[in-house]
């Protein structure tokens, strides 16, 4: 189901937190909202949700408005067939796991079937073993996918995430990573997702939505986002960059050996960082300032280098956003 958001603010006293946003979710995408904290990005999330009344604007689920400002139209949230994940998971401790996941079906009053629905959810995220554990009693990827089993019971058309990955440690998150983005390609299924992490997003998501301040910066593939940003924040945003007179260069585009077709800079080593597979080192370049850069080896402070960069890989900042 394609989701279309049209011309909705939000303000908060006098915070202005979403400013006129206009953006088309795909029947099926990985679409995720990437920004810094406060952007509104939450916000944005609860009013597809009908959890927050946007000021003004519309909004579809398919050919149907769930919400008008103008022809007063509000489709109350749980008629908008969603499910949600949240950061914090939002498991009831007093339930079961299988309480836990049934319960949006009770709510619902559908009485039929749920012992069968809710150990197919739990097939899905495999977990049949553990359906009679309390939350306390599951490791923090199990949480996780109790919460998704949860979300997907009841067949939704669209999946919200609001960073769900954020409370799980480095390790886990980057297994839950992978295992979310199956399951969800798996059920086929329309995705949005919230997260300020710019390597979830990137390795997650078919559409990146860069948010600041209220407003979408740029919209499109994480490739295009990442070789083509539409200007320096979003250059910085979505991953290390270093600034040019007319451009942006990536670290890993700067060589320390000679290329062809390249120009030549010079710097000297400011620190060094050893980061396991690769060293990132700080180069001061006198008239460009501090410039991040890979290398194979270990340098010394202080030491004096010679850096190449080919014309074509330097990304000219400003082309249109296909927001
Ligand atoms: N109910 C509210 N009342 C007043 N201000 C609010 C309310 N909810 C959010 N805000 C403000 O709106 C702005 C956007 O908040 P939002 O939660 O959407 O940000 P976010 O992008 O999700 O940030 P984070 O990455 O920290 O979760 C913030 O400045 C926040 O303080
Ligand atoms: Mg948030």
């Amino acid at each position: 189901m394609n989701i279309f958001i049209k011309d909705i603010q939000k303000t908060y006293g006098n915070l202005k937190v979403l400013n006129r946003i206009n953006i088309e979710f795909k029947d099926k995408d990985f679409s995720t909202l990437l920004g810094p904290s406060g952007c509104g990005k939450t916000t944005l999330l609860r009013i597809i949700a009908g959890l927050e009344t946007p000021d003004a604007g519309e909004i579809y689920f398919g050919d149907k408005c769930v919400f008008s400002k103008e022809k007063k139209i509000n489709v109350a949230s749980n008629k908008r067939k969603l499910g949600m994940v949240f950061q914090d998971f939002a498991l009831w401790p007093h339930m079961t796991v299988f309480e836990n996941i049934a319960f949006p079906l009770k709510a619902k009053g559908k009485k039929e079937n749920i012992k069968e629905k809710v150990f197919s959810a739990l097939k899905t995220v495999r977990l049949e073993n553990l359906y009679a554990r309390y939350p306390s009693e599951l490791s923090g990827g199990q949480q996780q996918r109790v919460a998704f089993a949860r979300a997907i019971i009841d067949n939704p058309e669209v999946i919200l995430f609001d960073e769900p990955l954020s409370a799980l440690d480095a390790n886990l998150r980057d297994e839950m990573r992978f295992e979310l983005t199956t399951l969800v390609k798996d059920i086929g299924i329309t995705v949005i997702y919230v997260t300020h992490d710019q390597i979830e997003a990137m390795s997650m998501s078919n559409k990146v939505i860069v948010m600041n301040k209220g407003n979408i910066l740029q919209s499109d593939s994480p490739e295009v986002i990442y070789k083509n940003p539409i200007n320096t924040f979003v250059a910085q945003f979505v991953g290390k960059s270093n600034v040019l007179k007319d451009g942006i260069i990536r670290p890993e585009n700067i060589s320390l050996t000679k290329l062809e077709n390249s120009t030549e800079y010079e710097g000297s080593v400011e620190s060094v960082s050893y980061m396991g597979s690769f060293y990132e080192l700080s180069v001061k370049i006198s008239s460009l300032g501090l410039w991040k850069i890979y290398s194979n080896e270990r340098k010394a402070a202080g030491e004096k280098l010679k850096l190449y960069i080919r014309n074509s890989d330097i990304h000219i900042l400003g082309g249109i956003a296909n927001v």
